[in-house]
């Protein structure tokens, strides 16, 4: 079958088709139903069956001719060091990491967070708590003690798994300190801290808290795979919404598992045995479902990097590991290859490696822009496939499904709608909008098997965020359009949430940290458009009445808030005083108008604006201050 008609099925008998991808699973017990609704009226998928994902991606694979089969390889410039783990020896490694969870008293249902870099315990952590039916809920390592604390205080976890450092390029980061200040700022702590003691740095472990996870995996026996139900949660992830608060996506089991395999074969054409890395880090949703899920789960062979792609030590990492270890396909952010053509525009780089082997490379996390995506055409021989999706999905929702038939790439575009997504562009008002004209990006429901069932204690915040405003649909928050060949175009987010080198951030946290600054009296931070990072938050500041301040030492001063309360990755470098901001006679802050000044000259003054002259001097202060269009 080609593309269009296993979409068309995917559409018209999604029971049918989702049957027959489930089936190619190794189920405990076989799904009751393929697709239902809970009591509280939301999709689930395979209710009834039971499986364990730790079974199917480690001793699944032992058991049917894999166990000599690498399955993970561990690649770290920023250490000099370099590990391969076979099938097997990931399946006793992760039996024991289960069972000194276990040890800990970690069960079924349990939530643990764990706060890594990337190092293959971090997989392992993630598959031992699959093994015991827990609920991880990894943070990535860039977030501040604050966001972890908030992170523990909503998902109250039992354990957190956690190393003694991390490293950035070469800076060496304590990671246990950070866990410590998180767990004072937290209401619910856990009381048991699994440590990685890793050579770079060595913590001190504090008694009856802090367990040596080598020493404690050394002495436990190791754990089998609890079967769960296909509808239990497998992972919470938070991801930033519009407000401080983040949000935990849910991740459910069974649609997860089958939503992955189908993707590894009908998107990425990844066989058994084939090398598939995907450059992120398992704090995000893409090293979740590519860095570990779906390699393992396929049989594949899967790499965790610990280095960027320039400056450990150079711009030709990316070649160097894909031609080391025979990568077949590679998926990263454009972001990523930004930051490889500033050092090496022409890619000179690649000649001192043999990348034949690679085939496919897959971009997401921001849209790919055209001038990076002609860079990539020009210096590889490879298809350059964009393709979108978001935390709450876990799985690609638009992308060109290579492994049924390769679709030429329209550049912009990150193609087509994945077989289960029937994706639509609505007007505000709730109507289809026909081809080419540009809407708001929504998901017919259901939504196929992987995505988000609800979010994590909050069934009315995943109502109201996703559900509400066009009912029987999933709205995405992306705004776009679909050309007349069904080819989708996405043009960025339509709330507050912002993209700063392929992590999600939200302005409005960033607005209430500011916030509670004591000179300040309101504020408003926008994504502005950066050459590399993709977007950069920037801060526009009223001080409060009388308030005296020196505005440099003022900027200093929230800058560091910022990376104290959210983390150095929301980069926010710049922040303008002003006397007001640009409302609407309602009191709305006119944010989009402030983001539209950075672009363009001539921005139409909203007739709903209270005050002309604030925009005026919004617009002063980026010309002083060199912010947007006034760079450089
Ligand atoms: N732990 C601690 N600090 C971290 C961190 C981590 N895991 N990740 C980033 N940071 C810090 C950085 O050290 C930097 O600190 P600094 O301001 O003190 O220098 C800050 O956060 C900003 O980081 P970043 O925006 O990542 O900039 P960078 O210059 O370090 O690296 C890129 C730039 C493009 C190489 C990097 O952002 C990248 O690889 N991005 C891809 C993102 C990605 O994979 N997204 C997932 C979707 S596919
Ligand atoms: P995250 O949840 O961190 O994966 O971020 C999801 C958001 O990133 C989406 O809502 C989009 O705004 C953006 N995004 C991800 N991939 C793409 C892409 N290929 N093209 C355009 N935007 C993307």
């Amino acid at each position: 079958m080609g593309y269009r008609e296993i979409h068309r099925e995917s559409i018209e008998a999604p029971e049918r088709f989702w049957r027959r991808e489930a089936e190619k699973l190794d189920w405990f017990e076989p799904p009751q139903e393929i697709l239902s609704q809970d009591e509280k009226g939301f999709y689930r998928w395979f209710k009834g069956g039971k499986l364990n994902i730790s079974h199917l991606a480690l001793d699944y694979h032992c058991d049917n001719g894999r166990a000599d089969q690498t399955a993970v390889i561990y690649d770290s410039p920023v250490t000099d060091t370099q590990q391969k783990f076979t099938y097997s020896e990931l399946r006793d490694r992760v039996a024991r990491a289960a069972g000194a969870l276990r040890e800990l008293g970690v069960e079924k249902g349990d939530r643990v967070v764990i706060y890594m870099p990337m190092i293959p315990e971090a997989l392992e952590a993630m598959l031992a708590c699959a093994r015991l039916g827990a609920i991880h809920s990894v943070v990535f390592g860039g977030f501040s003690p604050n966001e972890l604390a908030i992170r523990i205080d909503d998902a109250k976890p039992k354990a957190i798994i956690t190393a003694s450092c991390g490293v950035e390029f070469t800076r060496v980061i304590p990671y246990l300190p950070l866990v410590d200040e998180a767990l004072k700022r937290s209401q619910h702590p856990p009381e048991k801290t699994l440590v990685v003691q890793r050579e770079q740095e060595k913590a001190e472990l504090k008694p009856g808290r802090d367990h040596d996870w080598d020493e404690l995996c050394s002495r436990v026996s190791p754990a089998d795979p609890v079967p769960v139900d296909a509808t239990d949660p497998l992972y919470v992830l938070y991801t930033s919404g519009t407000t401080g608060k983040p949000k935990g996506v849910v991740r459910d089991t069974g649609g997860y598992a089958t939503a992955l395999n189908f993707s590894m074969e009908t998107i990425y054409d990844l066989h058994p045995g084939e090398v598939f890395w995907t450059a992120s880090d398992v704090g995000w949703v893409v090293g979740h479902s590519y860095i570990v899920y779906a390699p393992l789960i396929r049989g594949c062979t899967t790499i965790v990097y610990e280095g960027k792609p320039v400056r450990t030590p150079d711009a030709g990492a990316f070649w160097r590991v894909i031609s080391e270890h025979q990568v077949k396909t590679f998926f990263t952010a454009p972001t990523a290859f930004r930051a490889v053509k500033k050092e090496d525009p022409e890619a000179k780089l690649m000649a001192n490696y043999d990348i034949s082997c690679l085939k496919k490379l897959f971009v997401a996390g921001e849209r790919l822009d055209p001038p990076t995506y002609e860079w990539l055409t020009q210096i590889l021989d490879v298809p350059v496939i964009d393709h979108w999706w978001q935390t709450e999905t876990g799985w690609p929702i638009v992308a060109n499904p290579t492994g049924v038939e390769l679709f030429p790439v329209k550049s912009g575009s990150a193609s087509l709608p994945v077989p289960g997504y029937n994706v639509m562009v609505l007007d505000d008002s709730g109507q289809p909008l026909p081809a080419g004209e540009q809407g708001n990006l929504v998901v017919k429901l259901p939504l196929p098997p992987g995505c988000l069932p609800t979010l994590w204690g909050d069934d009315e915040r995943f109502r109201r965020s996703y559900l509400e405003r066009f009912p029987g649909y999933y709205d995405t928050s992306d705004g776009g359009y679909i050309d007349d060949e069904g080819y989708v175009f996405i043009m960025g987010r339509v709330d507050d949430v912002i993209n700063v080198a392929g992590h999600r951030l939200s302005t409005g946290e960033m607005e209430e940290v500011i916030g509670s600054h004591s000179a300040i009296a309101e504020c408003a931070v926008v994504g502005i458009h950066d050459e590399m990072k993709g977007e950069l938050p920037v801060g526009f500041v009223v001080l409060k009445d009388g308030v005296e301040v020196d505005e440099a030492e003022l900027e200093k001063d929230l800058v560091q808030l910022i990376r104290n309360e959210i983390g150095a990755i929301a980069c926010l470098k710049q922040v303008a005083v002003v006397q007001k901001l640009p409302k609407t006679r309602s009191g709305k802050i006119l944010r989009k108008t402030i983001r539209q000044l950075a672009k363009e000259d001539d921005v139409p003054v909203p007739s709903t604006i209270d005050d002309p002259t604030s925009l005026e001097e919004i617009g002063r202060a980026m010309e002083v201050r060199g912010i947007g269009r006034h760079t450089g």
